[in-house]
Parts: C-alpha cells; sequence; structure tokens
C-alpha cells in the first residue's frame, strides 16, 4: 500500500537529516498513552477537568490535605495500573533498534509517568516527571517500586513515621537534575526531534523543541490538534500516535533498507 505522502515526506526528511546528524530526540506527554486508555492532562476529557491541580498535585496540597492527594493519586495509580503498551510504544521501541542498527542513537525523552515506554522496550528512557507506581518517603531514603494498589491507608505512612509520597514531580518542584540535564543534551545536539502527545504548555519539557530547532535540528510533531509549537516544526503528522507512529516506522524501515550496501 502507498504511504499517504506526509508520511513518506517525513520519513526522508528525517532519514537525510540523521544521516547528517545521527541523533533523534523523542519527546512524549500524555497523548502518547492515549489509546492505551490513560486520559490526557488538558482537554475535554482530561484529568485536569475532574481535579484541580492545586487542590491534589502541589506540595502544599500534599501537606494540606495527604489524604486527598493520595485518593487522587491512586485514582491515577489504578488507571496505569492496569494500561499496556499501545502500538505507538511498541514502534518507539522497534525505532530505536532499527536505527541503531544503521548507526543512529534514539534518545527518549518523557514527562509520562506510567512506565509504558520501559514496557515497550525503549531503552534509557529519561524521566522527566518521575513514576507513579513507585512510592518514596519525604523523609527518609526510603523507596518501594511495588507499593499496593489501592495504597492500604489514606494517607500511606513509613516505618519511619513520615508521610510516603508518589515518585511524581508535583508542580511548583523541581524536576530531577540528571534527567533534564540529559533531556537539554538531548535536545541540543539531535539532529531531528519527534515531539509527540504533548500540548507543549508544561515547562521545562516544553522548551526541548525550541532549543532543538534553535540548534537546526527537523521538528517533528505528532498530534491530533495543532499546538503552540505546530507554526515551528517542519512536518506535522495530525493523527493519534498509536496510528501513526507503526506507519512511519515502516516508512524509515523501507527506506534505510533501500540504502543499505
Ligand atoms: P496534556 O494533557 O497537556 O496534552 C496531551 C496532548 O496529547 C494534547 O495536545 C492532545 O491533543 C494530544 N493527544 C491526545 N490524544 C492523542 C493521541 N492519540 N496521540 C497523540 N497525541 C494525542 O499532556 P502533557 O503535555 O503531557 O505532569 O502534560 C504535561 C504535564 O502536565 C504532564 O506530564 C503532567 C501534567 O500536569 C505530571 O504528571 C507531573
Amino acid at each position: 500500500m502507498e504511504a499517504e505522502p506526509a508520511l513518506r515526506d517525513t520519513a526522508l526528511a528525517l532519514i537525510e537529516r540523521l544521516r547528517d546528524r545521527p541523533v533523534l530526540a523523542v519527546s512524549t506527554g500524555a497523548g502518547m498513552s492515549r489509546e492505551s486508555g490513560i486520559p490526557t492532562f488538558r482537554g475535554e476529557e482530561g484529568i485536569w477537568r475532574e481535579y484541580r491541580a492545586e487542590d491534589v498535585a502541589t506540595p502544599q496540597a500534599l501537606y494540606a490535605d495527604p489524604a486527598l492527594a493520595w485518593e487522587f493519586h491512586d485514582h491515577l495509580r489504578t488507571v496505569v495500573a492496569k494500561a499496556d503498551c499501545n502500538a505507538g510504544h511498541i514502534a518507539l521501541a522497534r525505532l530505536e533498534h532499527l536505527l541503531a542498527a544503521h548507526g543512529i542513537t534514539q534518545i527518549l525523552i518523557t514527562q509520562n509517568i506510567d512506565r509504558l515506554h520501559e514496557r515497550a522496550g525503549s531503552t534509557g528512557v529519561i524521566r522527566l516527571h518521575g513514576d507513579i507506581q513507585r512510592v518514596v518517603c519525604t523523609a527518609c531514603d526510603h523507596v518501594d517500586d511495588d507499593f499496593p494498589i489501592p495504597a492500604p491507608v489514606y494517607p500511606p505512612m513509613c516505618a519511619c513515621g513520615a508521610l510516603l509520597r508518589p515518585d511524581v514531580v508535583l508542580f511548583g518542584e523541581m524536576l530531577p537534575e540528571t534527567a533534564i540535564d540529559a533531556a537539554f543534551a538531548a535536545a541540543a545536539s539531535c539532529g531531528a526531534m519527534l515531539v509527540i502527545g504533548t500540548s507543549v504548555q508544561v515547562q521545562p519539557a516544553a522548551s526541548l523543541p525550541w532549543v532543538a530547532r534553535e540548534n537546526e535540528a527537523l521538528l517533528v510533531e505528532i498530534n491530533p490538534v495543532e499546538t503552540p509549537l505546530t507554526p515551528l516544526v517542519h512536518y506535522s503528522l495530525r493523527s493519534g500516535a498509536a496510528q501513526v507512529l507503526p506507519q512511519l516506522l515502516q516508512q524509515m524501515s523501507v527506506l534505510l533498507s533501500k540504502n543499505d550496501p
């Protein structure tokens, strides 16, 4: 079947650019996992329509009403625990291996807190906003990667007596320094960046494509709707990630095999 021209052109442009600068950065947001059944944060069916972020997802909210903050995070932990990788996650993991076989490094940066990229087989994922399945103590260095869902009591407490919390970045908190440094280094050095399923509204992740663009990277956006980034990108694939990524993988695979000696 003939691929649609936008897809073929995008794949061709990506391969040409990556031949010169062989690093592909991929930056994903909540839309990446939409087709896995995990709701996005903004938009009509977004999580922030049901809850107010300031009531449940700030450090102030966590300490003012930890039971409410935990109920909210457990709602999300339950949805995430039931979700499976979609065809988009799997295509990105395969793309990493395909590109590696041609000397191109893929660096995956995600704002998602759901582990689905790792479960699909992507390696070295840079997580900017943490991992909702991991629970940490607010006082000591206790970490639990497999904390029960739902929590046994609201709010759950550590053996040391302090409050436990999900290991996610709350609004107003700093991002993990090594992750943010690695993400900006990838943005500055990549030949191309795929920006998938993010409304590009939350900093500092929202700045990554701008940094890539300033460094003359080719920008490709995959999102069913326009975002503030759209006017800046070279190629826009206006479709769901699970639909378009397998097709993009297929196109890139065909083009790369034509280049093989
Ligand atoms: P948003 O909810 O702000 O945006 C999701 C984007 O995904 C929107 O632009 C949608 O159009 C797009 N989208 C929807 N379905 C899609 C699909 N099937 N394929 C591709 N794209 C689709 O999510 P983020 O930009 O990720 O913070 O939000 C950033 C941060 O804000 C999140 O990481 C979260 C939130 O507060 C934390 O969890 C710490």
